[in-house]
């Protein structure tokens, strides 16, 4: 079976939540790819070169997820060498016999307009901004500002910017608990499967 679920959306907006479940669920592969620019950032050093020389030892690193990680990994995201570098390991893994469920910003409309189901999840800036606190704490504004940033720098660059593809099912978190934004995903997921 090749069945594709491209899951894209702002910096804590609940995709990894929400994929990991889904991903869980129907038994299929997860690839976080903010990861893959994440391990890039922190990598060091021409951050082309970095995306071509990727490493499983990089994706494993346990300094991913800190606030100026996400940040670097923006930062990196924006040069057209670096995406392309990062192409073909998405698609394929987009592709692969059994089913995947890839997050990040630009599944559904780059890396696999195919997929089978797209979901973009969003939440607004504040509510993102205090969970990513809870998650790492931190001073509050400083998390705020960061998030905003990151969303300007996401959704305006030139290649591959962030944006739900014109297909997409829009998936607003801001009022609901991650345990009912998961049960919408998993139900359009479900259809899908069925249908
Ligand atoms: O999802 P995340 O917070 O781990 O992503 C970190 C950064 O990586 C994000 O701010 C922009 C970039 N990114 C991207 O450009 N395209 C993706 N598919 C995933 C992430």
């Amino acid at each position: 079976m090749i069945f594709t679920v491209a899951i894209d959306g702002p910096a804590a907006a609940g995709k990894g939540t929400i994929s990991r479940a889904v991903a869980a669920r129907f038994g299929l592969a997860h690839l976080d790819t903010g990861a893959l620019y994440r391990a890039v950032a922190v990598k060091g050093g021409d951050p082309v070169t970095a995306a071509q020389t990727l490493t499983a030892e990089d994706l494993a690193r346990d300094d991913l997820r800190s606030l100026e990680a996400g940040q670097a990994a923006s930062r990196v995201a924006v040069i057209p060498e670096v995406r392309a570098a990062l192409l073909d390991f998405q698609r394929r893994f987009a592709r692969r016999e059994g089913g995947a469920v890839l997050d990040g910003r630009d599944i559904g409309t780059v890396i696999c307009p195919e997929a089978e189901v797209k979901l973009f999840v969003t939440a607004s800036p504040e509510v993102r901004a205090h969970r990513r606190w809870l998650e790492l704490g931190g001073d509050q504004a400083k998390v705020l500002a960061a998030v905003k940033e990151r969303d300007a720098r996401d959704a305006g660059r030139a290649d591959a910017p962030m944006c739900a593809a014109a297909d997409a099912l829009l998936l607003d978190t801001s009022d609901l608990t991650i345990a009912e934004a998961t049960e919408q995903a998993l139900a359009a997921v479900a259809k899908a499967l069925a249908g």
